[in-house]
This record gives structure tokens, sequence and C-alpha cells, in this order.
């Protein structure tokens, strides 16, 4: 009845990643109404800061009355003809964006195109690099929603590059090299790697040396990069957050080849906490990518209203710094809480500076080293302890017992309720483990005893055997 498109699974739903949001929307926490309901803790939401804006809104109703100078600017907004974008939100969004990085990298307007959320941005620019059956490289563990944006409906494989603990997750030339390798064996033209900087999931900033890897791998092969930057607002710790186009302006390759082939991915919806605005972008020095994108683009474009009301939240900057610099010092305190109340339950996380979650290793709960195990504890921790986090297999970790843990979509008293829940969850497993383990050593104690009873029977020689 549906087409093969609509009807293909590659789209991803399936992964536990988008069935234990189902299972909390089927069981919500609540403090008062649900008490014993699932702690959400898998959604990358930030409401740390919303005070901050509706702070900034209260003070500035004329933009929520779509009022300039005390007129309404209804109508102008209701019939903007320029789909493509207001010239002054672009303008303050790549003034943003450079704010951002330190005002180390400028951003022209012209190159900027936008959509709606890095969702649409990520499967236009796929869209616009690749054809059906080429390939794009993709470091592991990544963002669930990258086979729905980047494969679904554009018929482009994804190529992991497999990333390792061992290393801390970090983006290797070894592991670049034979990615593209296994891609050339499955007869897949490799067109581009893709990289989310900040890390989804990790909470990690890509360092200097890694940046570098991807130029010159990118160099090397003649293919495309496209960094995802949602999270660079997020990152509350040093080290700095570095763009890949920093980098590559640190090596002087502004005139070069490279320099069209890197594209920058963003959104406010991560960084500003607005996901349900759907502003996303794609930055580009590519001309030849701006045009076909900003063509592609009509699909999922921004509604005016929402550009009106955000061109003016941006353009007040000591909103903006304020705001980014109280964002990070909350993030940071409540990346803390959960790192610290973990700790207390025997549970280590990946060492981290930006994003809305963590990393965490579980490797020691699984009852063995596979992704059966990794399932098994999974459904544990949502069904038994209430708590939906995400298994590494739904980021495509190649090594099963590490989860990722939201932080940010909840108050801080909810956290402390998960918290709690983990660490009963730790010492009723120990508390069952010890029993299982005593159990097993009386058992076996009990078994030995029998049996040098049994040897000790039977060697000695029968008193009545004569009789008989
Ligand atoms: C790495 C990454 N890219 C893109 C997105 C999608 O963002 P948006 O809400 O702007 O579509 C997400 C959302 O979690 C993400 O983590």
């Amino acid at each position: 009845m549906l087409s093969s498109k609509a009807s293909c699974n590659s789209h991803g739903q399936d992964s536990s990643y988008f069935l234990g949001w189902q299972l909390y929307e089927n069981n919500p926490f609540h403090e008062v109404e649900n008490p014993t309901g699932i702690i959400q803790m898998g959604l990358a939401e930030n409401q740390l800061s919303f005070d901050l804006v509706e702070s900034w809104l209260r003070k500035n109703p004329d933009v929520m009355e779509l009022k300039k100078g005390g007129e309404s600017v209804f109508r102008e907004l209701a019939l903007f003809q320029d789909y493509h974008g207001l010239p002054t939100f672009k303008n303050e969004l790549v003034e943003y964006m450079a704010k951002i990085r330190g005002n180390k990298v400028k951003f022209d307007p012209n190159n900027l195109v936008l959509a709606a959320g890095a969702t649409s941005a990520n499967e236009t620019l796929i869209f616009c690099l690749a054809d059906p059956g080429e390939a794009i490289l993709l470091p592991t563990p990544y963002y669930p929603g990258f086979d729905r944006d980047l494969k679904w409906r554009t018929g482009v494989e994804i190529v992991p590059v497999h990333c390792w603990s061992s290393n801390g997750f970090r983006i290797t030339m070894f592991a670049l090299e034979e990615a593209y390798e296994r891609a050339q064996k499955l007869n897949l033209k490799v067109k581009g790697v893709l990289i989310t900087n900040p890390s989804n999931p990790l909470g990690t900033t890509m360092t200097k040396e890694e940046l570098d890897h991807l130029i010159t791998f990118a160099v090397a092969k003649n293919i495309h990069v496209i960094s995802d930057e949602v999270f660079s607002g997020t990152v509350f710790d040093s080290p700095g957050f570095i763009s890949i186009l920093e980098a590559a302006m640190d090596r002087n390759l502004e005139n070069t080849d490279v320099w069209s082939r890197i594209h920058i991915v963003y959104s406010l919806s991560k960084d500003l906490g607005l996901p349900g605005f759907r502003v996303g972008m794609i930055y580009s020095n590519n001309k030849t990518v701006v045009g076909a994108s900003t063509k592609m683009s009509s699909f999922g474009l921004v509604s005016s209203q929402t550009q009106y009301l955000l061109t003016n939240v941006l353009a007040s900057k000591r909103f903006t710094s304020k705001y980014m610099k109280e964002n990070q010092k909350r993030l940071k305190k409540r990346k803390e809480m959960l790192v610290s109340g973990l700790k207390k339950s025997g549970i280590e996380c990946l060492k981290s500076n930006a994003g809305l979650f963590c990393w965490v290793d579980m490797r020691h709960l699984l009852s063995s080293n596979t992704l059966e195990a990794e399932t098994k504890l999974w459904n544990q921790m949502v069904c038994d302890v209430g708590l939906n986090i995400s298994p590494g297999s739904s980021f495509h970790c190649s090594e099963p017992g590490w989860f990722r843990v939201c932080f940010a979509n909840m108050s801080r008293g909810t956290l402390q309720v998960a918290m709690r829940r983990i660490k009963d969850f730790v010492e009723r497993s120990n508390f069952m483990g010890r029993i299982k383990m005593n159990y097993q050593q009386n058992m076996s104690s009990l078994s030995r005893k029998l049996l040098s009873n049994w040897v000790r029977k039977l060697s000695s020689p029968d008193p009545n055997e004569h009789e008989r």
C-alpha cells in the first residue's frame, strides 16, 4: 500500500533509543501524580535556562506581540515572500555562531542556509553531496537520528568508523582508513565524513589532533567533511571548543580545495534550548552547495514569525552573553551532580566537557560482555528501575555496556530521585550477586563434601562383603 521509501525500515525507529521514549510516554514520572513512573533520561533537551529566555521576553513584550516600535508587523510577516530567510535573522545567526567560537571564525550570512532544525539541515546537505548508494563515514558511537537523517530518504549508506573506549572513543587515522577500505570492499563510493563536535553521545569536544586527522584524510581522499556543531554552545569546561573551520584556518587552508568541502550544521535546539522552534542551518564556503541546499530547503523552512522573534532575542548582545555564560555554568553543575551521584553507586562516566548528557560505563553490571546482556540491563533499567537511559547499541557503539544518560531535561529533584533509584538497583544487584555467590560456594562445598564421602565409602572395604 505504501511506497518502498515510506515502508523501508532504515528509518531506525525500532531502535531502543526510540522504544524507550514510547515506554516513557506510557508511564511518565511525575513527582506528585506518578512518583513511580519512568524518568526520561533519554532526551537531549536543555531545560536548565528557560527562565532566562522567558525573563527577556517578559521585558520585551513587543517581540511576542509581533510589534516593532509599537507598530504591528503582523501583515509584513504573514505575507513575507523571501522564504529563504530574513536577512536580519541571518546576520544575527552568524554573529551568534561566531560568538560561540570566541570570534575566531568569521561567518558570511550569504553562505548560510536556513532549515527546519539540524535534522532537516543534515538531510538536505546529504541530498546535495551524495547519490543513493554512495557512502558517508560516521564515527561511532553516533546520534541514533542519523540513520533517519542521513540514510532513510536519501538512500545514502552510512559506513561506521569504529572508535573504542581504550582511547576515550577518539577518532584515529587508522579507524578512518579502516572504514574507508571497508566501504571500498563493499563497492561504496565514499563522499564524505560526518562528525559531531561536541559529540552526542560522548559529551566531549574534539581535539586539535583529531580535527587535523580529519582534514588530512579529507584532503587525501578528496571527500567532504560535515561538522554537526549543534552542541557547540554547551561547552562548559576546558578544553574549549574548536570548530572544524578554525582548525582548517590554523592550517591556512582558506584558499585550497578542501575549504569548499567543509560544511557546518548548526541549530538553536540545544544551545538555546528551543527544539520546538525548528531553527537549523547549513554553513558552507561552497557557493554551489549553498545554492543547491537553498533550493532544497524549500521543503523545511523556518516560519517568519519564529525568525522575527529570534532576530530580536539574538540582537540583544547583553542577553546572549549572559545566557551563554549562565547556561554553561548550570550545565556544568548539573553534570557534576550526575557524575558524583553515579560514583556513589560505583558507576563511572567518560570524562566530558560539553553536552546535555554523560556517556556512562555500566560494563561491570552486565551479566556477560554481549549486546544481549546490554539489552537485558536496559530492559531492567527502564521497566524495573524506571529510568529511560539509552543503550550504547542504539548509538552503534562497538562495545556493550555503555549508556547515554541525559541530565538537562529535568529538575534537580527528579535527578535526585533517579540517582536514588540507581543506587538501590546497584545495591540490590550486589546483594543478589552476593547471595548467588554464597549459594554457589555453599553448593560447591556441599557437593565436594558429598563427593568425598562417596569416594571414601567406595574405597573403604565393605565389612559385609564376604557374607553376601
Ligand atoms: C548531533 C545531533 N544532530 C542533530 C540533531 C537534531 O537537532 P534538531 O532538533 O535541531 O533537528 C540532534 C538532536 O538531538 C543531535 O544530537
